[in-house]
């Protein structure tokens, strides 16, 4: 093979340099760094919710690739059912009963990880979620906390409580099991959006705090994937025609085709990646991307704009009463803004109100609706 085509200048004047084969010493050499690229041999993971779906096809590219990987899940008979299929396939896998929404099941989980592991871990997939799809209107508290629970605060804190882990084995990998649902918006429920959405952003903020610890973070964002969780809407004929309809390669994708790319992630061989939310979406995010801009060509947004413009209605509200009247009065002092609006023939009102309280949210849109007869056409929340 030849190595090198460069032209080499000795004393001013200019020779080729002679084409050297590699040697077999060279070759070996490159192999031996090729196969320690693509191998995760001797690494230790933590995967969540690995005896179903995406978690189970995770634990097994894993462990396949030569990893040590715990896992857990809430159901002791199905666990132990997946640890003796993996011990006859060969792979070193053990397991736990734990549920992630219990912060000491976590703290548990953690303490027995760090034991097997003698305080090192390489990898920490945080594969848990659940869905529970309703109109946003219809969402309850519990929905919410739960949800927001079983997401993002489980997974959060399992990146907290495994940090010193992380840290300790010298080179980390965190992946995230998001969703396109966090990348897009689908009528997949607006609570499980909003924490894949949480997730993603997660990934990136800890791909930059983490890095100086040897942590890579990452986020892995399927569409319809063929899971027990998928069957919630794959398992209806018509549901599943819409769904296939809508992605480019027509169909939903498998539980492998997810897990490749988590355990690429971790590899060596992905050494300089890290704070990406990648889509496995057969397509989907991207069809998408070209709808919306597609849609802003032929939007209707002159239509509301206008209709807006008419009404000439601006609602403002702050927390802070007197902050609020002292932005006000000096809009209206240098007759800018308030002044400004009202000789465009605007009208500017306010409210004081913190939006953390739920009680003064409902006063605020109480007000804003007898205000403006009970319709609004802006909601704007900074
Ligand atoms: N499938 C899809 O279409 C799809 C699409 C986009 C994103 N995702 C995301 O991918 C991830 C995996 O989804 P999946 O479809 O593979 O889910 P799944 O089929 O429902 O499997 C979930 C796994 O997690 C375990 N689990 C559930 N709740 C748990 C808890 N509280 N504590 C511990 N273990 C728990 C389950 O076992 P037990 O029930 O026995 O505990 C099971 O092993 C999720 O984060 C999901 O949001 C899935």
């Amino acid at each position: 093979m030849v190595v090198s085509k460069n032209a080499l200048i000795f004393g001013g004047v200019k020779q080729k340099q002679l084409p050297r084969r590699l040697e077999s010493r060279d070759i070996e050499k490159e192999m031996n760094s090729r196969d320690k690229r693509w191998s995760l041999k001797g690494m230790t993971a933590l995967v969540t919710g690995g005896t179903k779906g995406i978690g189970y096809a995770i634990v097994e590219e894993l462990a396949g690739l030569g990893a040590i990987v715990h896992t857990c899940s809430r159901n002791e008979v199905d666990l132990n059912d997946c640890l003796s299929q993996w011990e006859k396939k060969g792979f070193q896998v053990t397991g736990s009963v734990c549920d992630v929404v219990s912060k000491t099941q976590r703290e548990e989980l953690i303490n027995k990880v760090s034991s097997l592991f003698d305080g090192k871990l390489n990898i920490l997939i945080n594969n848990v979620g659940a869905n529970r799809p309703k109109a946003t209107l219809e969402y309850t508290a519990e929905d919410y906390s739960f949800m927001m629970s079983i997401n993002l605060e489980s997974a959060y804190h399992l990146c907290q409580l495994s940090h010193p882990l992380l840290k300790a084995s010298g080179s980390a990998n965190i992946v995230f099991l998001s969703s396109v649902a966090g990348v897009v918006s689908l009528e997949v429920g607006s609570i499980y959006s909003a924490t894949k959405g949480a997730i993603n952003q997660l990934a990136k903020n800890l791909a930059c705090e983490w890095a100086k610890d040897k942590i890579r973070t990452n986020s892995v964002a399927p569409w319809f994937i063929t899971t027990p969780l998928g069957e919630m809407f794959l398992g209806n004929k018509k549901k599943s025609a819409v769904i296939n309809s809508r992605c480019p390669l027509g169909r939903p994708g498998e539980p492998e085709e997810v897990s490749s790319l988590v355990a690429f992630l971790c590899l060596p061989a992905a050494s300089y990646i890290t704070g990406q939310t990648i889509t496995v979406d057969g397509g989907k995010a991207e069809r998408e991307r070209e709808m919306s801009s597609r849609g802003r060509r032929w939007s209707l947004e002159g239509m509301t704009a206008r209709h807006w413009w008419n009404q000439r209605n601006w609602w403002k509200n702050s927390r802070n009463e007197i902050e609020l009247n002292d932005c006000l009065s000096q809009w209206e002092k240098k007759g800018f803004q308030v002044t400004e609006w009202e000789k465009k023939g605007f009208q500017v009102t306010g409210s004081v109100c913190d939006v953390v309280s739920k009680t003064q949210r409902e006063e605020l849109i109480n007000k804003v609706s007898s205000l403006f007869d009970g319709e609004l056409n802006i909601f704007q929340y900074i």
